[in-house]
């Protein structure tokens, strides 16, 4: 085990990056972690309290851009980084799909940045979180590491731009990069922009929750402290330059999971909308991952799906000020009427 190490998680104000910090702190008490975050729309410190509280000692939080090399460089220098994990990024496809040029700012030109910014600081490692989705959709059969890239959104093209950018400088400049892609993440804190939490707060309420088309797509579901987990077994055993997929095995229809989510909140079918599909033809239809590469190596996941799903469900029922805070805010309040209008009229 690595000792005394200095992890700067960027985007560690979001969901997957905060829990990553939670991870770090419990699991190797000689770490620091430094946090870098925009606090964009998806970015909040109300995410940080507990951190802020339980590990004040050994976690740092500095607003700022990681397009900003000043900043980036600065941060790198000041406190001797020896890793660099990178979750920041604008990550909604239905945002992607309205505003596109954030995406290739943050998700293309960010991760540019931050790679310079390693190689010049002489980081002993990056891992640079990407997703499945650069897979684009699959009938049949499972993504592996050596799948087509062949992305489908604004977003999920922007995430491939950035990924490429790091296998370039891997074998351009020899800087040491990883790369992981993992499926859709469940769990505490999750911006409630995305279906699980926008539908367990909606719910709550008793509002109707909207279903885009059939509601058959397939998506790979993963706990998000698995995912947590794989990230920090390929950050110390993975070999540079690769990419790993990360995956539990966790496939499911949108109509599946919606129905797993009424039962666990005790409500009716009738809560259910379906509407037009507001992502068209760029809605991919199943993502599917093999993870065999990353368990060949050691690691497997923890946790059973439907005792995260419960868990998880329960996080937002006993939390309802940290999501209710966003939910109440302009820009949420903006974006669902936006997005969401015209299919939802009165049900919004
Ligand atoms: P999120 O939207 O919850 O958080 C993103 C964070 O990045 C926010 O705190 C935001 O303020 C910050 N940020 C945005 N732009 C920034 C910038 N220019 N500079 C610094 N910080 C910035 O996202 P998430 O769901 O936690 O996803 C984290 C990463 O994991 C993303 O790279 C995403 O593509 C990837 N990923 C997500 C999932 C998923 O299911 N959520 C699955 C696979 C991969
Ligand atoms: O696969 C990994 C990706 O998973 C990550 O890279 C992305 O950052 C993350 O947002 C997620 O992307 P998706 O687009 O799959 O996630 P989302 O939660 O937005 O949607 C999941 C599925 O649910 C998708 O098929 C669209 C559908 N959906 C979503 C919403 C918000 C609905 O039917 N209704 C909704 O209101």
């Amino acid at each position: 085990m690595s000792k005394g190490k200095t992890i700067l998680v960027t985007g560690g104000a979001g969901f997957i990056g905060s829990n990553y910090c939670r991870y770090v702190l419990e699991n190797h008490p000689d770490y620091r972690v430094v946090v870098l975050d925009a606090l964009t729309y998806a970015g909040n410190l109300s995410t940080l309290v507990d951190i802020q509280q339980k590990y004040a000692g050994r976690f740092q939080f500095y607003p700022g851009k990681i397009q900003d090399e000043t900043v980036v460089c600065g941060i790198i220098r000041a406190e001797k980084v020896n890793y660099v994990v990178n979750f920041a990024a604008e990550s909604h496809n239905d945002r992607s799909i309205l505003d596109p040029g954030s995406f290739i700012q943050t998700d293309v030109y960010g991760v540019f940045t931050l790679l310079d910014a390693v190689k010049r600081f002489d980081v002993e490692r990056l891992v640079h979180i990407s997703t499945d989705e650069v897979y684009g959709t699959i009938d049949s059969g499972s993504f592996t590491e050596q799948s087509p890239i062949e992305p489908n959104t604004p977003y999920s093209s922007s995430k491939a731009g950035g990924e490429l950018q790091a296998r370039a400088h891997r074998i351009t400049y020899g800087t040491p990069t990883l790369v992981t892609r993992c499926g859709n993440n469940f769990g505490p804190f999750q911006y409630p922009e995305k279906l699980i939490p926008f539908f367990v707060s909606r719910l709550i309420d008793d509002k109707k929750v909207p279903i885009y088309g059939s509601g058959q797509q397939v998506r790979d579901w993963v706990f998000v402290m698995d995912h947590c987990s794989g990230i920090d077994f390929v950050l110390h055993n993975g070999a540079l330059g690769e990419a790993y997929n990360i995956g539990s095995d966790g496939e499911l229809t949108n109509m599946e999971i919606t129905h797993r989510l009424l039962k666990l909140l005790d409500k009716p079918e009738s809560l259910i909308k379906h509407i037009g599909d507001p992502r068209g033809g760029a809605h991919d239809k199943r993502y599917s991952i093999d993870a065999s590469r990353l368990k060949g190596l050691g690691w497997k996941p923890a946790y059973e799906f439907e005792e995260a799903l419960e868990r998880t469900v329960k996080w937002y029922v006993d939390n309802q000020g940290w999501w209710r805070d966003i939910v109440a805010s302009p820009d949420y309040q903006a974006f669902v009427a936006r997005f969401y209008g015209k299919y939802l009229g009165e049900d919004l």
